[in-house]
């Protein structure tokens, strides 16, 4: 059975990796991820120029019954040097994703740059999506916001460049977006990062759980699947096929694998399940995800990816 995918001429080996923020902050858990005999590639914890400490604690939470998480990290990182100095000495068979969120137009620029004059030879990340630094946007929220940076990005880098999403949720929103992102020879986007801002309360005390913003936070995990599903799909149906898609949110089975490759998924994430599971989650949703490809008579993730069927 195959299982690979291929993007911007990378290929890789397993369809799975980690979510940008979960199991990549350090080289140890950077390493674990590669480590996965499961794993198809890495995305480092985006970065900001500076090391970040990120929110106060309590800033994550798991809703009880694997129902999902909140977050609230505020970008805790170890600065680009770091990460830098990881991907550039690193041997690694698989390819890495440089996962970056500047705070600012210009900080995502000045990193671009820095990557481009680099030797790193992976793919690049540009995370427009971070909804938990106070005062700061999404700013894939801001469509002119998204033309500026793009255009900015793209007169000077060469490298493959992505973009990490937030979740939309208006088909006028997915038309307008789509628009964008078809104007720059983009290599993939990633969709979605977790629904922003969300509020989850205990039952018990009647307080939120979790400190920063007021209890405010990033929804991730099986409450998040529809959405992310109908963000793979729409931009799916949207985009120029030569970018890929990174389908990501509400992973926790192969179905669920499955389930974002049929709706066009080239490569898919696992933050929340990866989180509460460790690393093993790769070995059984793989193992998951072959079963039923097997069941459903397919040999390959090609033949039945995007091939999602509605009612006529
Ligand atoms: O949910 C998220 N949390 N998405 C991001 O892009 C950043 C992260 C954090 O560090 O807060």
């Amino acid at each position: 059975m195959n299982l690979t995918a291929t993007i911007a001429g990378f290929n890789f080996e397993h369809v799975m990796l980690n979510a940008a923020g979960v199991m990549c902050q350090t080289a140890e858990e950077l390493d674990s991820v590669l480590a996965s005999a499961h794993t198809g590639a890495v995305v480092t914890k985006s970065a900001t120029t500076n090391l970040r400490p990120g929110n106060p604690a309590p800033r994550y939470y798991e809703l009880p019954n694997t129902l999902g998480t909140i977050n609230s990290m505020g970008l805790p990182n170890e600065g680009f040097d770091y990460y830098m100095d990881y991907v550039t000495k690193k041997q690694s068979q698989k390819p890495i994703f440089f996962s970056i969120a500047g705070l600012s137009k210009q900080e995502n620029l000045d990193m671009l740059h820095q990557l481009q004059d680099s030797e790193f030879s992976g793919l690049v990340e540009l995370n427009l999506s971070c909804p938990n630094v106070p005062g700061k946007p999404q700013t894939a929220y801001d469509f002119e916001a998204t033309q500026a940076i793009l255009t900015e990005a793209f007169a000077f880098f060469k490298k493959p460049l992505g973009v990490k999403l937030p979740p939309y949720f208006d088909i006028v929103h997915f038309d307008d977006i789509a628009n964008i992102l078809n104007q720059f020879p983009l290599a993939f986007v990633n969709t979605i990062n977790s629904i922003g801002n969300g509020l989850v309360i205990d039952d018990d005390t009647d307080t939120v759980v979790i400190k920063p913003k007021g209890g405010f936070g990033g929804i991730g995990g099986t409450l998040v699947k529809a959405t992310a599903l109908a963000n793979v799909r729409a931009l799916r149906l949207r985009l120029n096929p030569e970018i890929k898609i990174i389908g990501t949110g509400g992973v926790t089975s192969g179905r669920d694998v499955y389930d974002h490759i049929l709706c066009g998924a080239d490569l898919v994430e696992v933050g929340s399940q990866l989180a509460i599971e460790g690393v093993a989650v790769f070995e059984r949703l793989e193992r998951e995800l072959a079963d039923i490809i097997t069941k459903k008579g397919y040999s390959s993730l090609a033949e039945f990816r995007g091939q999602l069927k509605v009612i006529a």
